[in-house]
């Protein structure tokens, strides 16, 4: 690499804002891209470098001179894309997806390019009132009630992601219930979630100052399909408040992270109004599947919640980063999170600053993007996007279900995630073979050494990306559908790669 002599003398003519160079750079960047997705699907998924490897081959110092696009690009492409994960490849099937697209892309140059802040109203009072039109929008297209639009005296915005989200109402229903309580209760505070809730949640309430043994997480089970038990809510409060605590929020969620469960939102927002605790509802990847008629039901209750919040960026081909979130009564965020300083004036007192709505001062346009992806494709392509997804993962499913002699589906597929393990055949364990009765109490810890052992080999082919979860004892992969990229012939090859590992495993 090197640095070049600078063609230049700086100090005349330095100009970041060069505009043919503009032109000419941006086209070389695009380019580079279109070339990466033209190759994106013959790359190993993961890469296959130790760690150090980049570090050793770049250079200790910063270049004191600037040097050229070509050169950059050159050095991205031979040193940097080589140990990248990819995430755009068809083969990625891992977490959870990160989708993006060209109209996403356009909406992040967009961004970018047009690079104005809209803290306050007056700061950049277009960026404002299109956050505020986009958030009614996709509020309008899951279905959600009036009382968080705008319209209908709630209101929406948009964060980074889901952690800065829930971190945001957890202080606003922190407040909300010290002015009632006192604030010498803040040690009192309860926070309710489940075993399969994100740990977003431990995380903003430690964050806010909630004592880690009064973060709650309710033990959920098979039969309730691993959602939360409104009566295991109901009896925690009761309990904690006879022992002098005080309840103030619950998370609910709509697709857990490990499974893909749905908590019953309605049952529990029954609970939370009769306690009056803060509802919120995180739909960070199924939230978008809500665009879809056939998944609304999934919301039914929302009125009940305080605030919802989705990624975007997950399912809805927004290009990282994207989350939505809506409030019923923003005023009570607002009254938490609002800062002023005199030079931080609005501008208008009817209309938003989103510096309140939010953690930082600074923020990206990030409406821009939605507003280009959703009139880009329109709703009617999102929803293809999401069925066709989702469709692929049925696909899969059905295909683990016919080979049952060898694999089992751990949990019902929801979404387009699909859960599974393998099923040892031989009842042998390190050599001793096992009557049936005694194979039961054995089988779960073998068949997850087998069912990782699937997975690690999967995935150090680098012909696709799996991720997996340990559940008490049992490990199962789980194989998300959601790139852009992914058709069904990937998913037929996909399932083919796993049989095939599979018998070199357990032949
Ligand atoms: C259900 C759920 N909630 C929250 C998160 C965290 O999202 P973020 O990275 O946007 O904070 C995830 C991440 O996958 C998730 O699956």
């Amino acid at each position: 690499m090197g640095s070049l002599p600078s063609p230049h003398d700086l100090s005349t003519t330095f100009n970041p804002m060069d505009l043919t160079e503009l032109s000419t750079e941006s086209r070389l960047v695009t380019d580079f891209i279109t070339q990466y997705y033209q190759t994106l699907e013959t790359r190993p998924v993961q890469p296959l470098v130790k760690p150090g490897f980049l570090t050793s081959q770049l250079p200790e110092d910063a270049p004191f001179y600037g040097e050229s696009m070509e050169e950059i690009l050159s050095d991205v492409n031979e040193k940097i894309v080589p140990g990248l994960t990819h995430w755009q490849s068809p083969n990625f099937h891992a977490y959870f997806p990160a989708s993006s697209s060209n109209a996403g892309l356009m909406g992040e140059l967009l961004c970018s390019g047009l690079s104005v802040i809209g803290f306050t109203w007056s700061s950049s009072p277009a960026a404002t009132e299109l956050e505020n039109v986009v958030v009614d929008w996709m509020a309008k297209m899951l279905n959600l009630p009036p009382c968080f639009q705008f319209s209908g005296g709630g209101g929406g915005v948009l964060h980074s992601n889901t952690c800065e989200a829930v971190l945001c109402t957890l202080a606003a229903a922190r407040d909300k219930t010290m002015e009632r309580v006192g604030d010498d209760k803040i040690n009192k505070l309860v926070v309710y979630c489940s075993d399969q809730t994100h740990f977003t949640i431990h995380k903003g309430a430690k964050l806010i100052g909630i004592r880690p043994k009064n973060i709650k997480s309710l033990t959920t089970r098979r039969e309730n399909e691993y959602g939360l038990c409104p009566n295991d809510l109901r009896n925690a409060i009761e309990a904690d408040m006879k022992a002098g605590l005080v309840p103030f929020y619950l998370c609910g969620t709509i697709g857990t992270t490990a499974l893909g469960a749905v908590d019953p939102i309605k049952e529990l927002g029954k609970v939370v109004r009769e306690y009056d605790l803060w509802f919120h509802v995180d739909g960070a990847y199924a939230g978008s599947a809500c665009i879809c008629p056939e998944f609304q039901h999934y919301l039914d209750g929302i009125e009940l919640a305080d605030s919802i919040s989705m990624n975007a960026h997950k399912w809805l081909l927004s290009n990282l980063d994207c989350c939505f979130m809506w409030l019923r009564s923003p005023k009570t965020l607002i009254q938490s999170l609002a800062a002023e300083g005199t030079f931080l004036k609005g501008g208008s007192e009817m209309m938003v600053d989103y510096k309140d709505w939010q953690i930082s001062l600074s923020r990206r346009f990030r409406a821009i993007k939605m507003w280009v992806v959703i009139r880009r494709y329109g709703v009617s392509n999102l929803i293809e996007h999401i069925r066709s997804d989702v469709s692929m993962a049925a696909r899969f499913e059905e295909m683990v279900r016919a080979a049952s002699d060898r694999f089992e589906i751990v949990f019902p597929r929801k979404f387009s995630l699909v859960c599974f393990k393998l099923r040892s055949n031989k009842k042998m364990v390190n050599g001793r073979k096992f009557n049936d009765d005694e194979y039961e109490g054995v089988k779960p810890s073998r068949d997850s050494e087998l069912t990782r052992e699937l997975m690690e080999k999967v995935n150090s082919s680098g012909k696709a990306y799996l991720s997996g979860v340990q559940m008490g004892r049992i490990f199962f992969i789980r194989c998300v559908i959601g790139s852009s990229l992914t058709e069904e012939r990937h998913v037929d090859n996909l399932w083919k790669i796993i049989q095939e590992t599979a018998r070199s495993i357990m032949p």
